[in-house]
């Protein structure tokens, strides 16, 4: 059996930058109301006939984790895309990377799982590199969310808080098995599937009706129960984080970094306390991206590791809760 370490970090977002101010000339909301509830400033949202889509901006984070991974395109074995807003309803954005960075004929998944996406993708490479199966795996987060949110008065409680992204990283074999991916925790509870949905256009519920639905059919849009989600997203972030550090025999004060999901600022300054960390200990960036689902732990570690908050030897904690409801943790010696 292998490990598998992180050996390369990429990132990618639109240009586009989207201020709380701009927000409240589109619905009835504010700044205040936004950063009090969230800690969100700004979210990048592609710009209308921009080339950006999940794929292409999945595509551009990806360059930059080959090149700083030192590793070839030929060398990758398998690709892991993470995302809940594809780029078609099928395939999956997994294929478009192969083609548009131009990769070998190698196998390629998509994680449909939402929030916690990213983290289910790193356990994904993890259990292929650990058997021997692949040395090299490409694992990206990306989203566009921004052309499909209400963008009235009547979206805000979610729309004001999505943003669009990307972030990848390059997993490779690592033969010391007390290094790299420690562990992985990922769980699930489908009851609570509709607190946090886009339930259309789904097959059973597909666009001929959604258009010749007489009533009003919003079921295209995200629907969230904000304070639902937020109350059963403190208990579980903290639930799976022990869980990780207790699997490898660690206390809190082990942790030298937290990457948390970005769904709120105040969920993460929840844990952050609870868990007697210091700021030197947790990252965040909700503040400049929003919440941007499976592309935010990714978006959050590379920005983490390009302003030196990472060292070799470190224990790094990526936790996140999302729809569906998922949630998962990987505890990492960096
Ligand atoms: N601007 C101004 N007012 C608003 C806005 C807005 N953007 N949105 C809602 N309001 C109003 C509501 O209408 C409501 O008004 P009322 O009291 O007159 O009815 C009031 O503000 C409070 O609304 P709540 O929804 O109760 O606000 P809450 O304090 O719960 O904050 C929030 C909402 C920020 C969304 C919070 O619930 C949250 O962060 N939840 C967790 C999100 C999360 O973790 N998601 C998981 C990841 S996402 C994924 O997996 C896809």
């Amino acid at each position: 059996m292998y490990n598998s370490k992180i050996i390369g970090l990429g990132k990618y977002v639109p240009e586009n930058v989207v201020t709380n101010d701009d927000l409240s000339k589109m619905m009835d909301t504010n700044d205040a109301w936004i950063q009090e509830r969230t800690g969100i400033q700004e979210r990048r949202w592609i710009e209308n006939g921009s080339e950006d889509t999940s794929a292409i901006m999945g595509a551009k984070a990806s360059e930059i984790a080959i090149e700083r991974s030192g590793i070839n395109k030929e060398d990758i074995d398998f690709i892991v895309f993470a995302t809940m807003t594809p780029d078609y309803y099928f395939p999956g954005c997994g294929v478009q990377i192969q083609e548009l960075l131009g990769l070998n004929n190698v196998g390629a998944i998509d994680i449909r799982n939402q929030c916690s996406g990213f983290v289910y993708a790193v356990s994904v490479a993890d259990q292929f590199i650990k058997t021997g199966m692949y040395k090299n795996i490409l694992v990206v987060g990306a989203e566009y969310h921004s052309n499909g949110l209400d963008k009235t008065t009547r979206g805000r409680g979610v729309t004001v808080i999505f943003g669009d992204g990307a972030g990848a990283c390059i997993m490779s074999r690592e033969e010391d098995t007390t290094k790299g991916v420690l562990s992985t925790h990922l769980h699930s509870e489908g009851k609570y599937a509709e607190k946090l949905i886009v339930e259309s256009p789904s097959i059973r519920h597909w666009v001929p009706q959604i258009l010749e639905s007489e009533e009003e059919d919003l079921s295209y849009f995200p629907y969230m129960d904000g304070t639902f989600v937020f109350k059963h997203a403190v208990v579980r972030f903290s639930e799976v984080i022990m869980e990780g550090l207790m699997k490898n025999g660690m206390q809190k004060d082990d942790i030298d970094m937290l990457i948390p999901h970005q769904a709120n600022l105040r969920i993460a300054q929840f844990i952050q306390k609870k868990f007697g960390l210091g700021d030197d200990q947790v990252f965040n960036n909700i503040m400049k991206y929003g919440n941007t689902t499976a592309a935010s732990v990714i978006i959050a570690l590379t920005e983490a590791w390009e302003e030196g908050k990472i060292k070799e030897g470190d224990n790094v904690v990526l936790a996140a809760f999302g729809s569906g409801f998922t949630w998962g943790s990987a505890i990492i010696k960096w």
